[in-house]
């Protein structure tokens, strides 16, 4: 897998924080996990946490992320509470989603890819999930200006109305912001999306 600026300043975290034994969820994952149910698919899992609450609560979770330090936690703390939870590495720019879903997540991903490759797996992750099922999204959008994390090569930042628009015809059951205070006098901007797939 390519390496690049944003998978290495995730690694570097996910080193830290196992570390610390810091296994929050945050609060776009608190928001997103009462809407989860049956097989679900977290596309970007990061350490799994999301995951592992998920897994708890009764899901049967397919993870995927790019951070060798996450899917190594993820696969260590499943095996020991022994929950339904397959880690895999992946690199999620290209990944095509074969199997679907009752419930897909993704938390914090799409911002990571050109514009064209996070509408493309924007798609991805809506196909996957069944007639019926539920979609989860969070995103970084317009007003961001820490820039810290992303690769100078790609990274998109959405529009709210874009991503409503993606979900059109698709019953929303959230739709939440928050703006959070960064390094060097800057501010980070999240969307949050939960809709349901219409059943026919
Ligand atoms: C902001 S973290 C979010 C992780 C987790 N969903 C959470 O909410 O804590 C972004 C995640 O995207 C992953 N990522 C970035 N680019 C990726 C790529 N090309 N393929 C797979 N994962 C990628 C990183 O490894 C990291 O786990």
């Amino acid at each position: 897998m390519q390496s690049n600026r944003s998978l290495e300043f995730f690694d570097r975290q996910f080193r830290r924080q196992v570390e610390a034994r810091d296994f929050e969820l945050n609060p776009f994952e608190q928001l997103v996990l009462p809407h989860l149910s049956g097989t679900m698919l977290d596309f970007g899992c990061g350490l799994g946490n999301l995951a592992i609450a998920a897994a708890r609560s009764g899901c049967t979770v397919s993870a995927l992320d790019a951070s060798p330090t996450a899917i190594g936690h993820l696969r260590d703390a499943a095996r020991r509470e022994a929950l339904p939870v397959s880690a895999q590495l992946a690199d999620l720019s290209t990944y095509r989603i074969a199997a679907r879903f009752d419930s897909a997540a993704s938390i914090g991903l799409l911002m990571f890819f050109d514009c064209s490759t996070a509408r493309r797996q924007l798609d991805e992750i809506k196909g996957c999930v069944r007639p019926g099922g539920v979609a989860a999204v969070n995103v970084l959008i317009e007003g961001t200006d820490y820039m810290d994390m992303f690769d100078p090569a790609g990274y998109c930042l959405f529009s709210p109305a874009e991503i409503l628009a993606s979900f059109e015809g698709w019953q929303l059951l959230a739709d939440a912001r928050h703006v959070f205070p960064a390094p060097g006098d800057t501010t980070k901007s999240f969307m949050t999306i939960v809709a349901r797939k219409p059943a026919t």
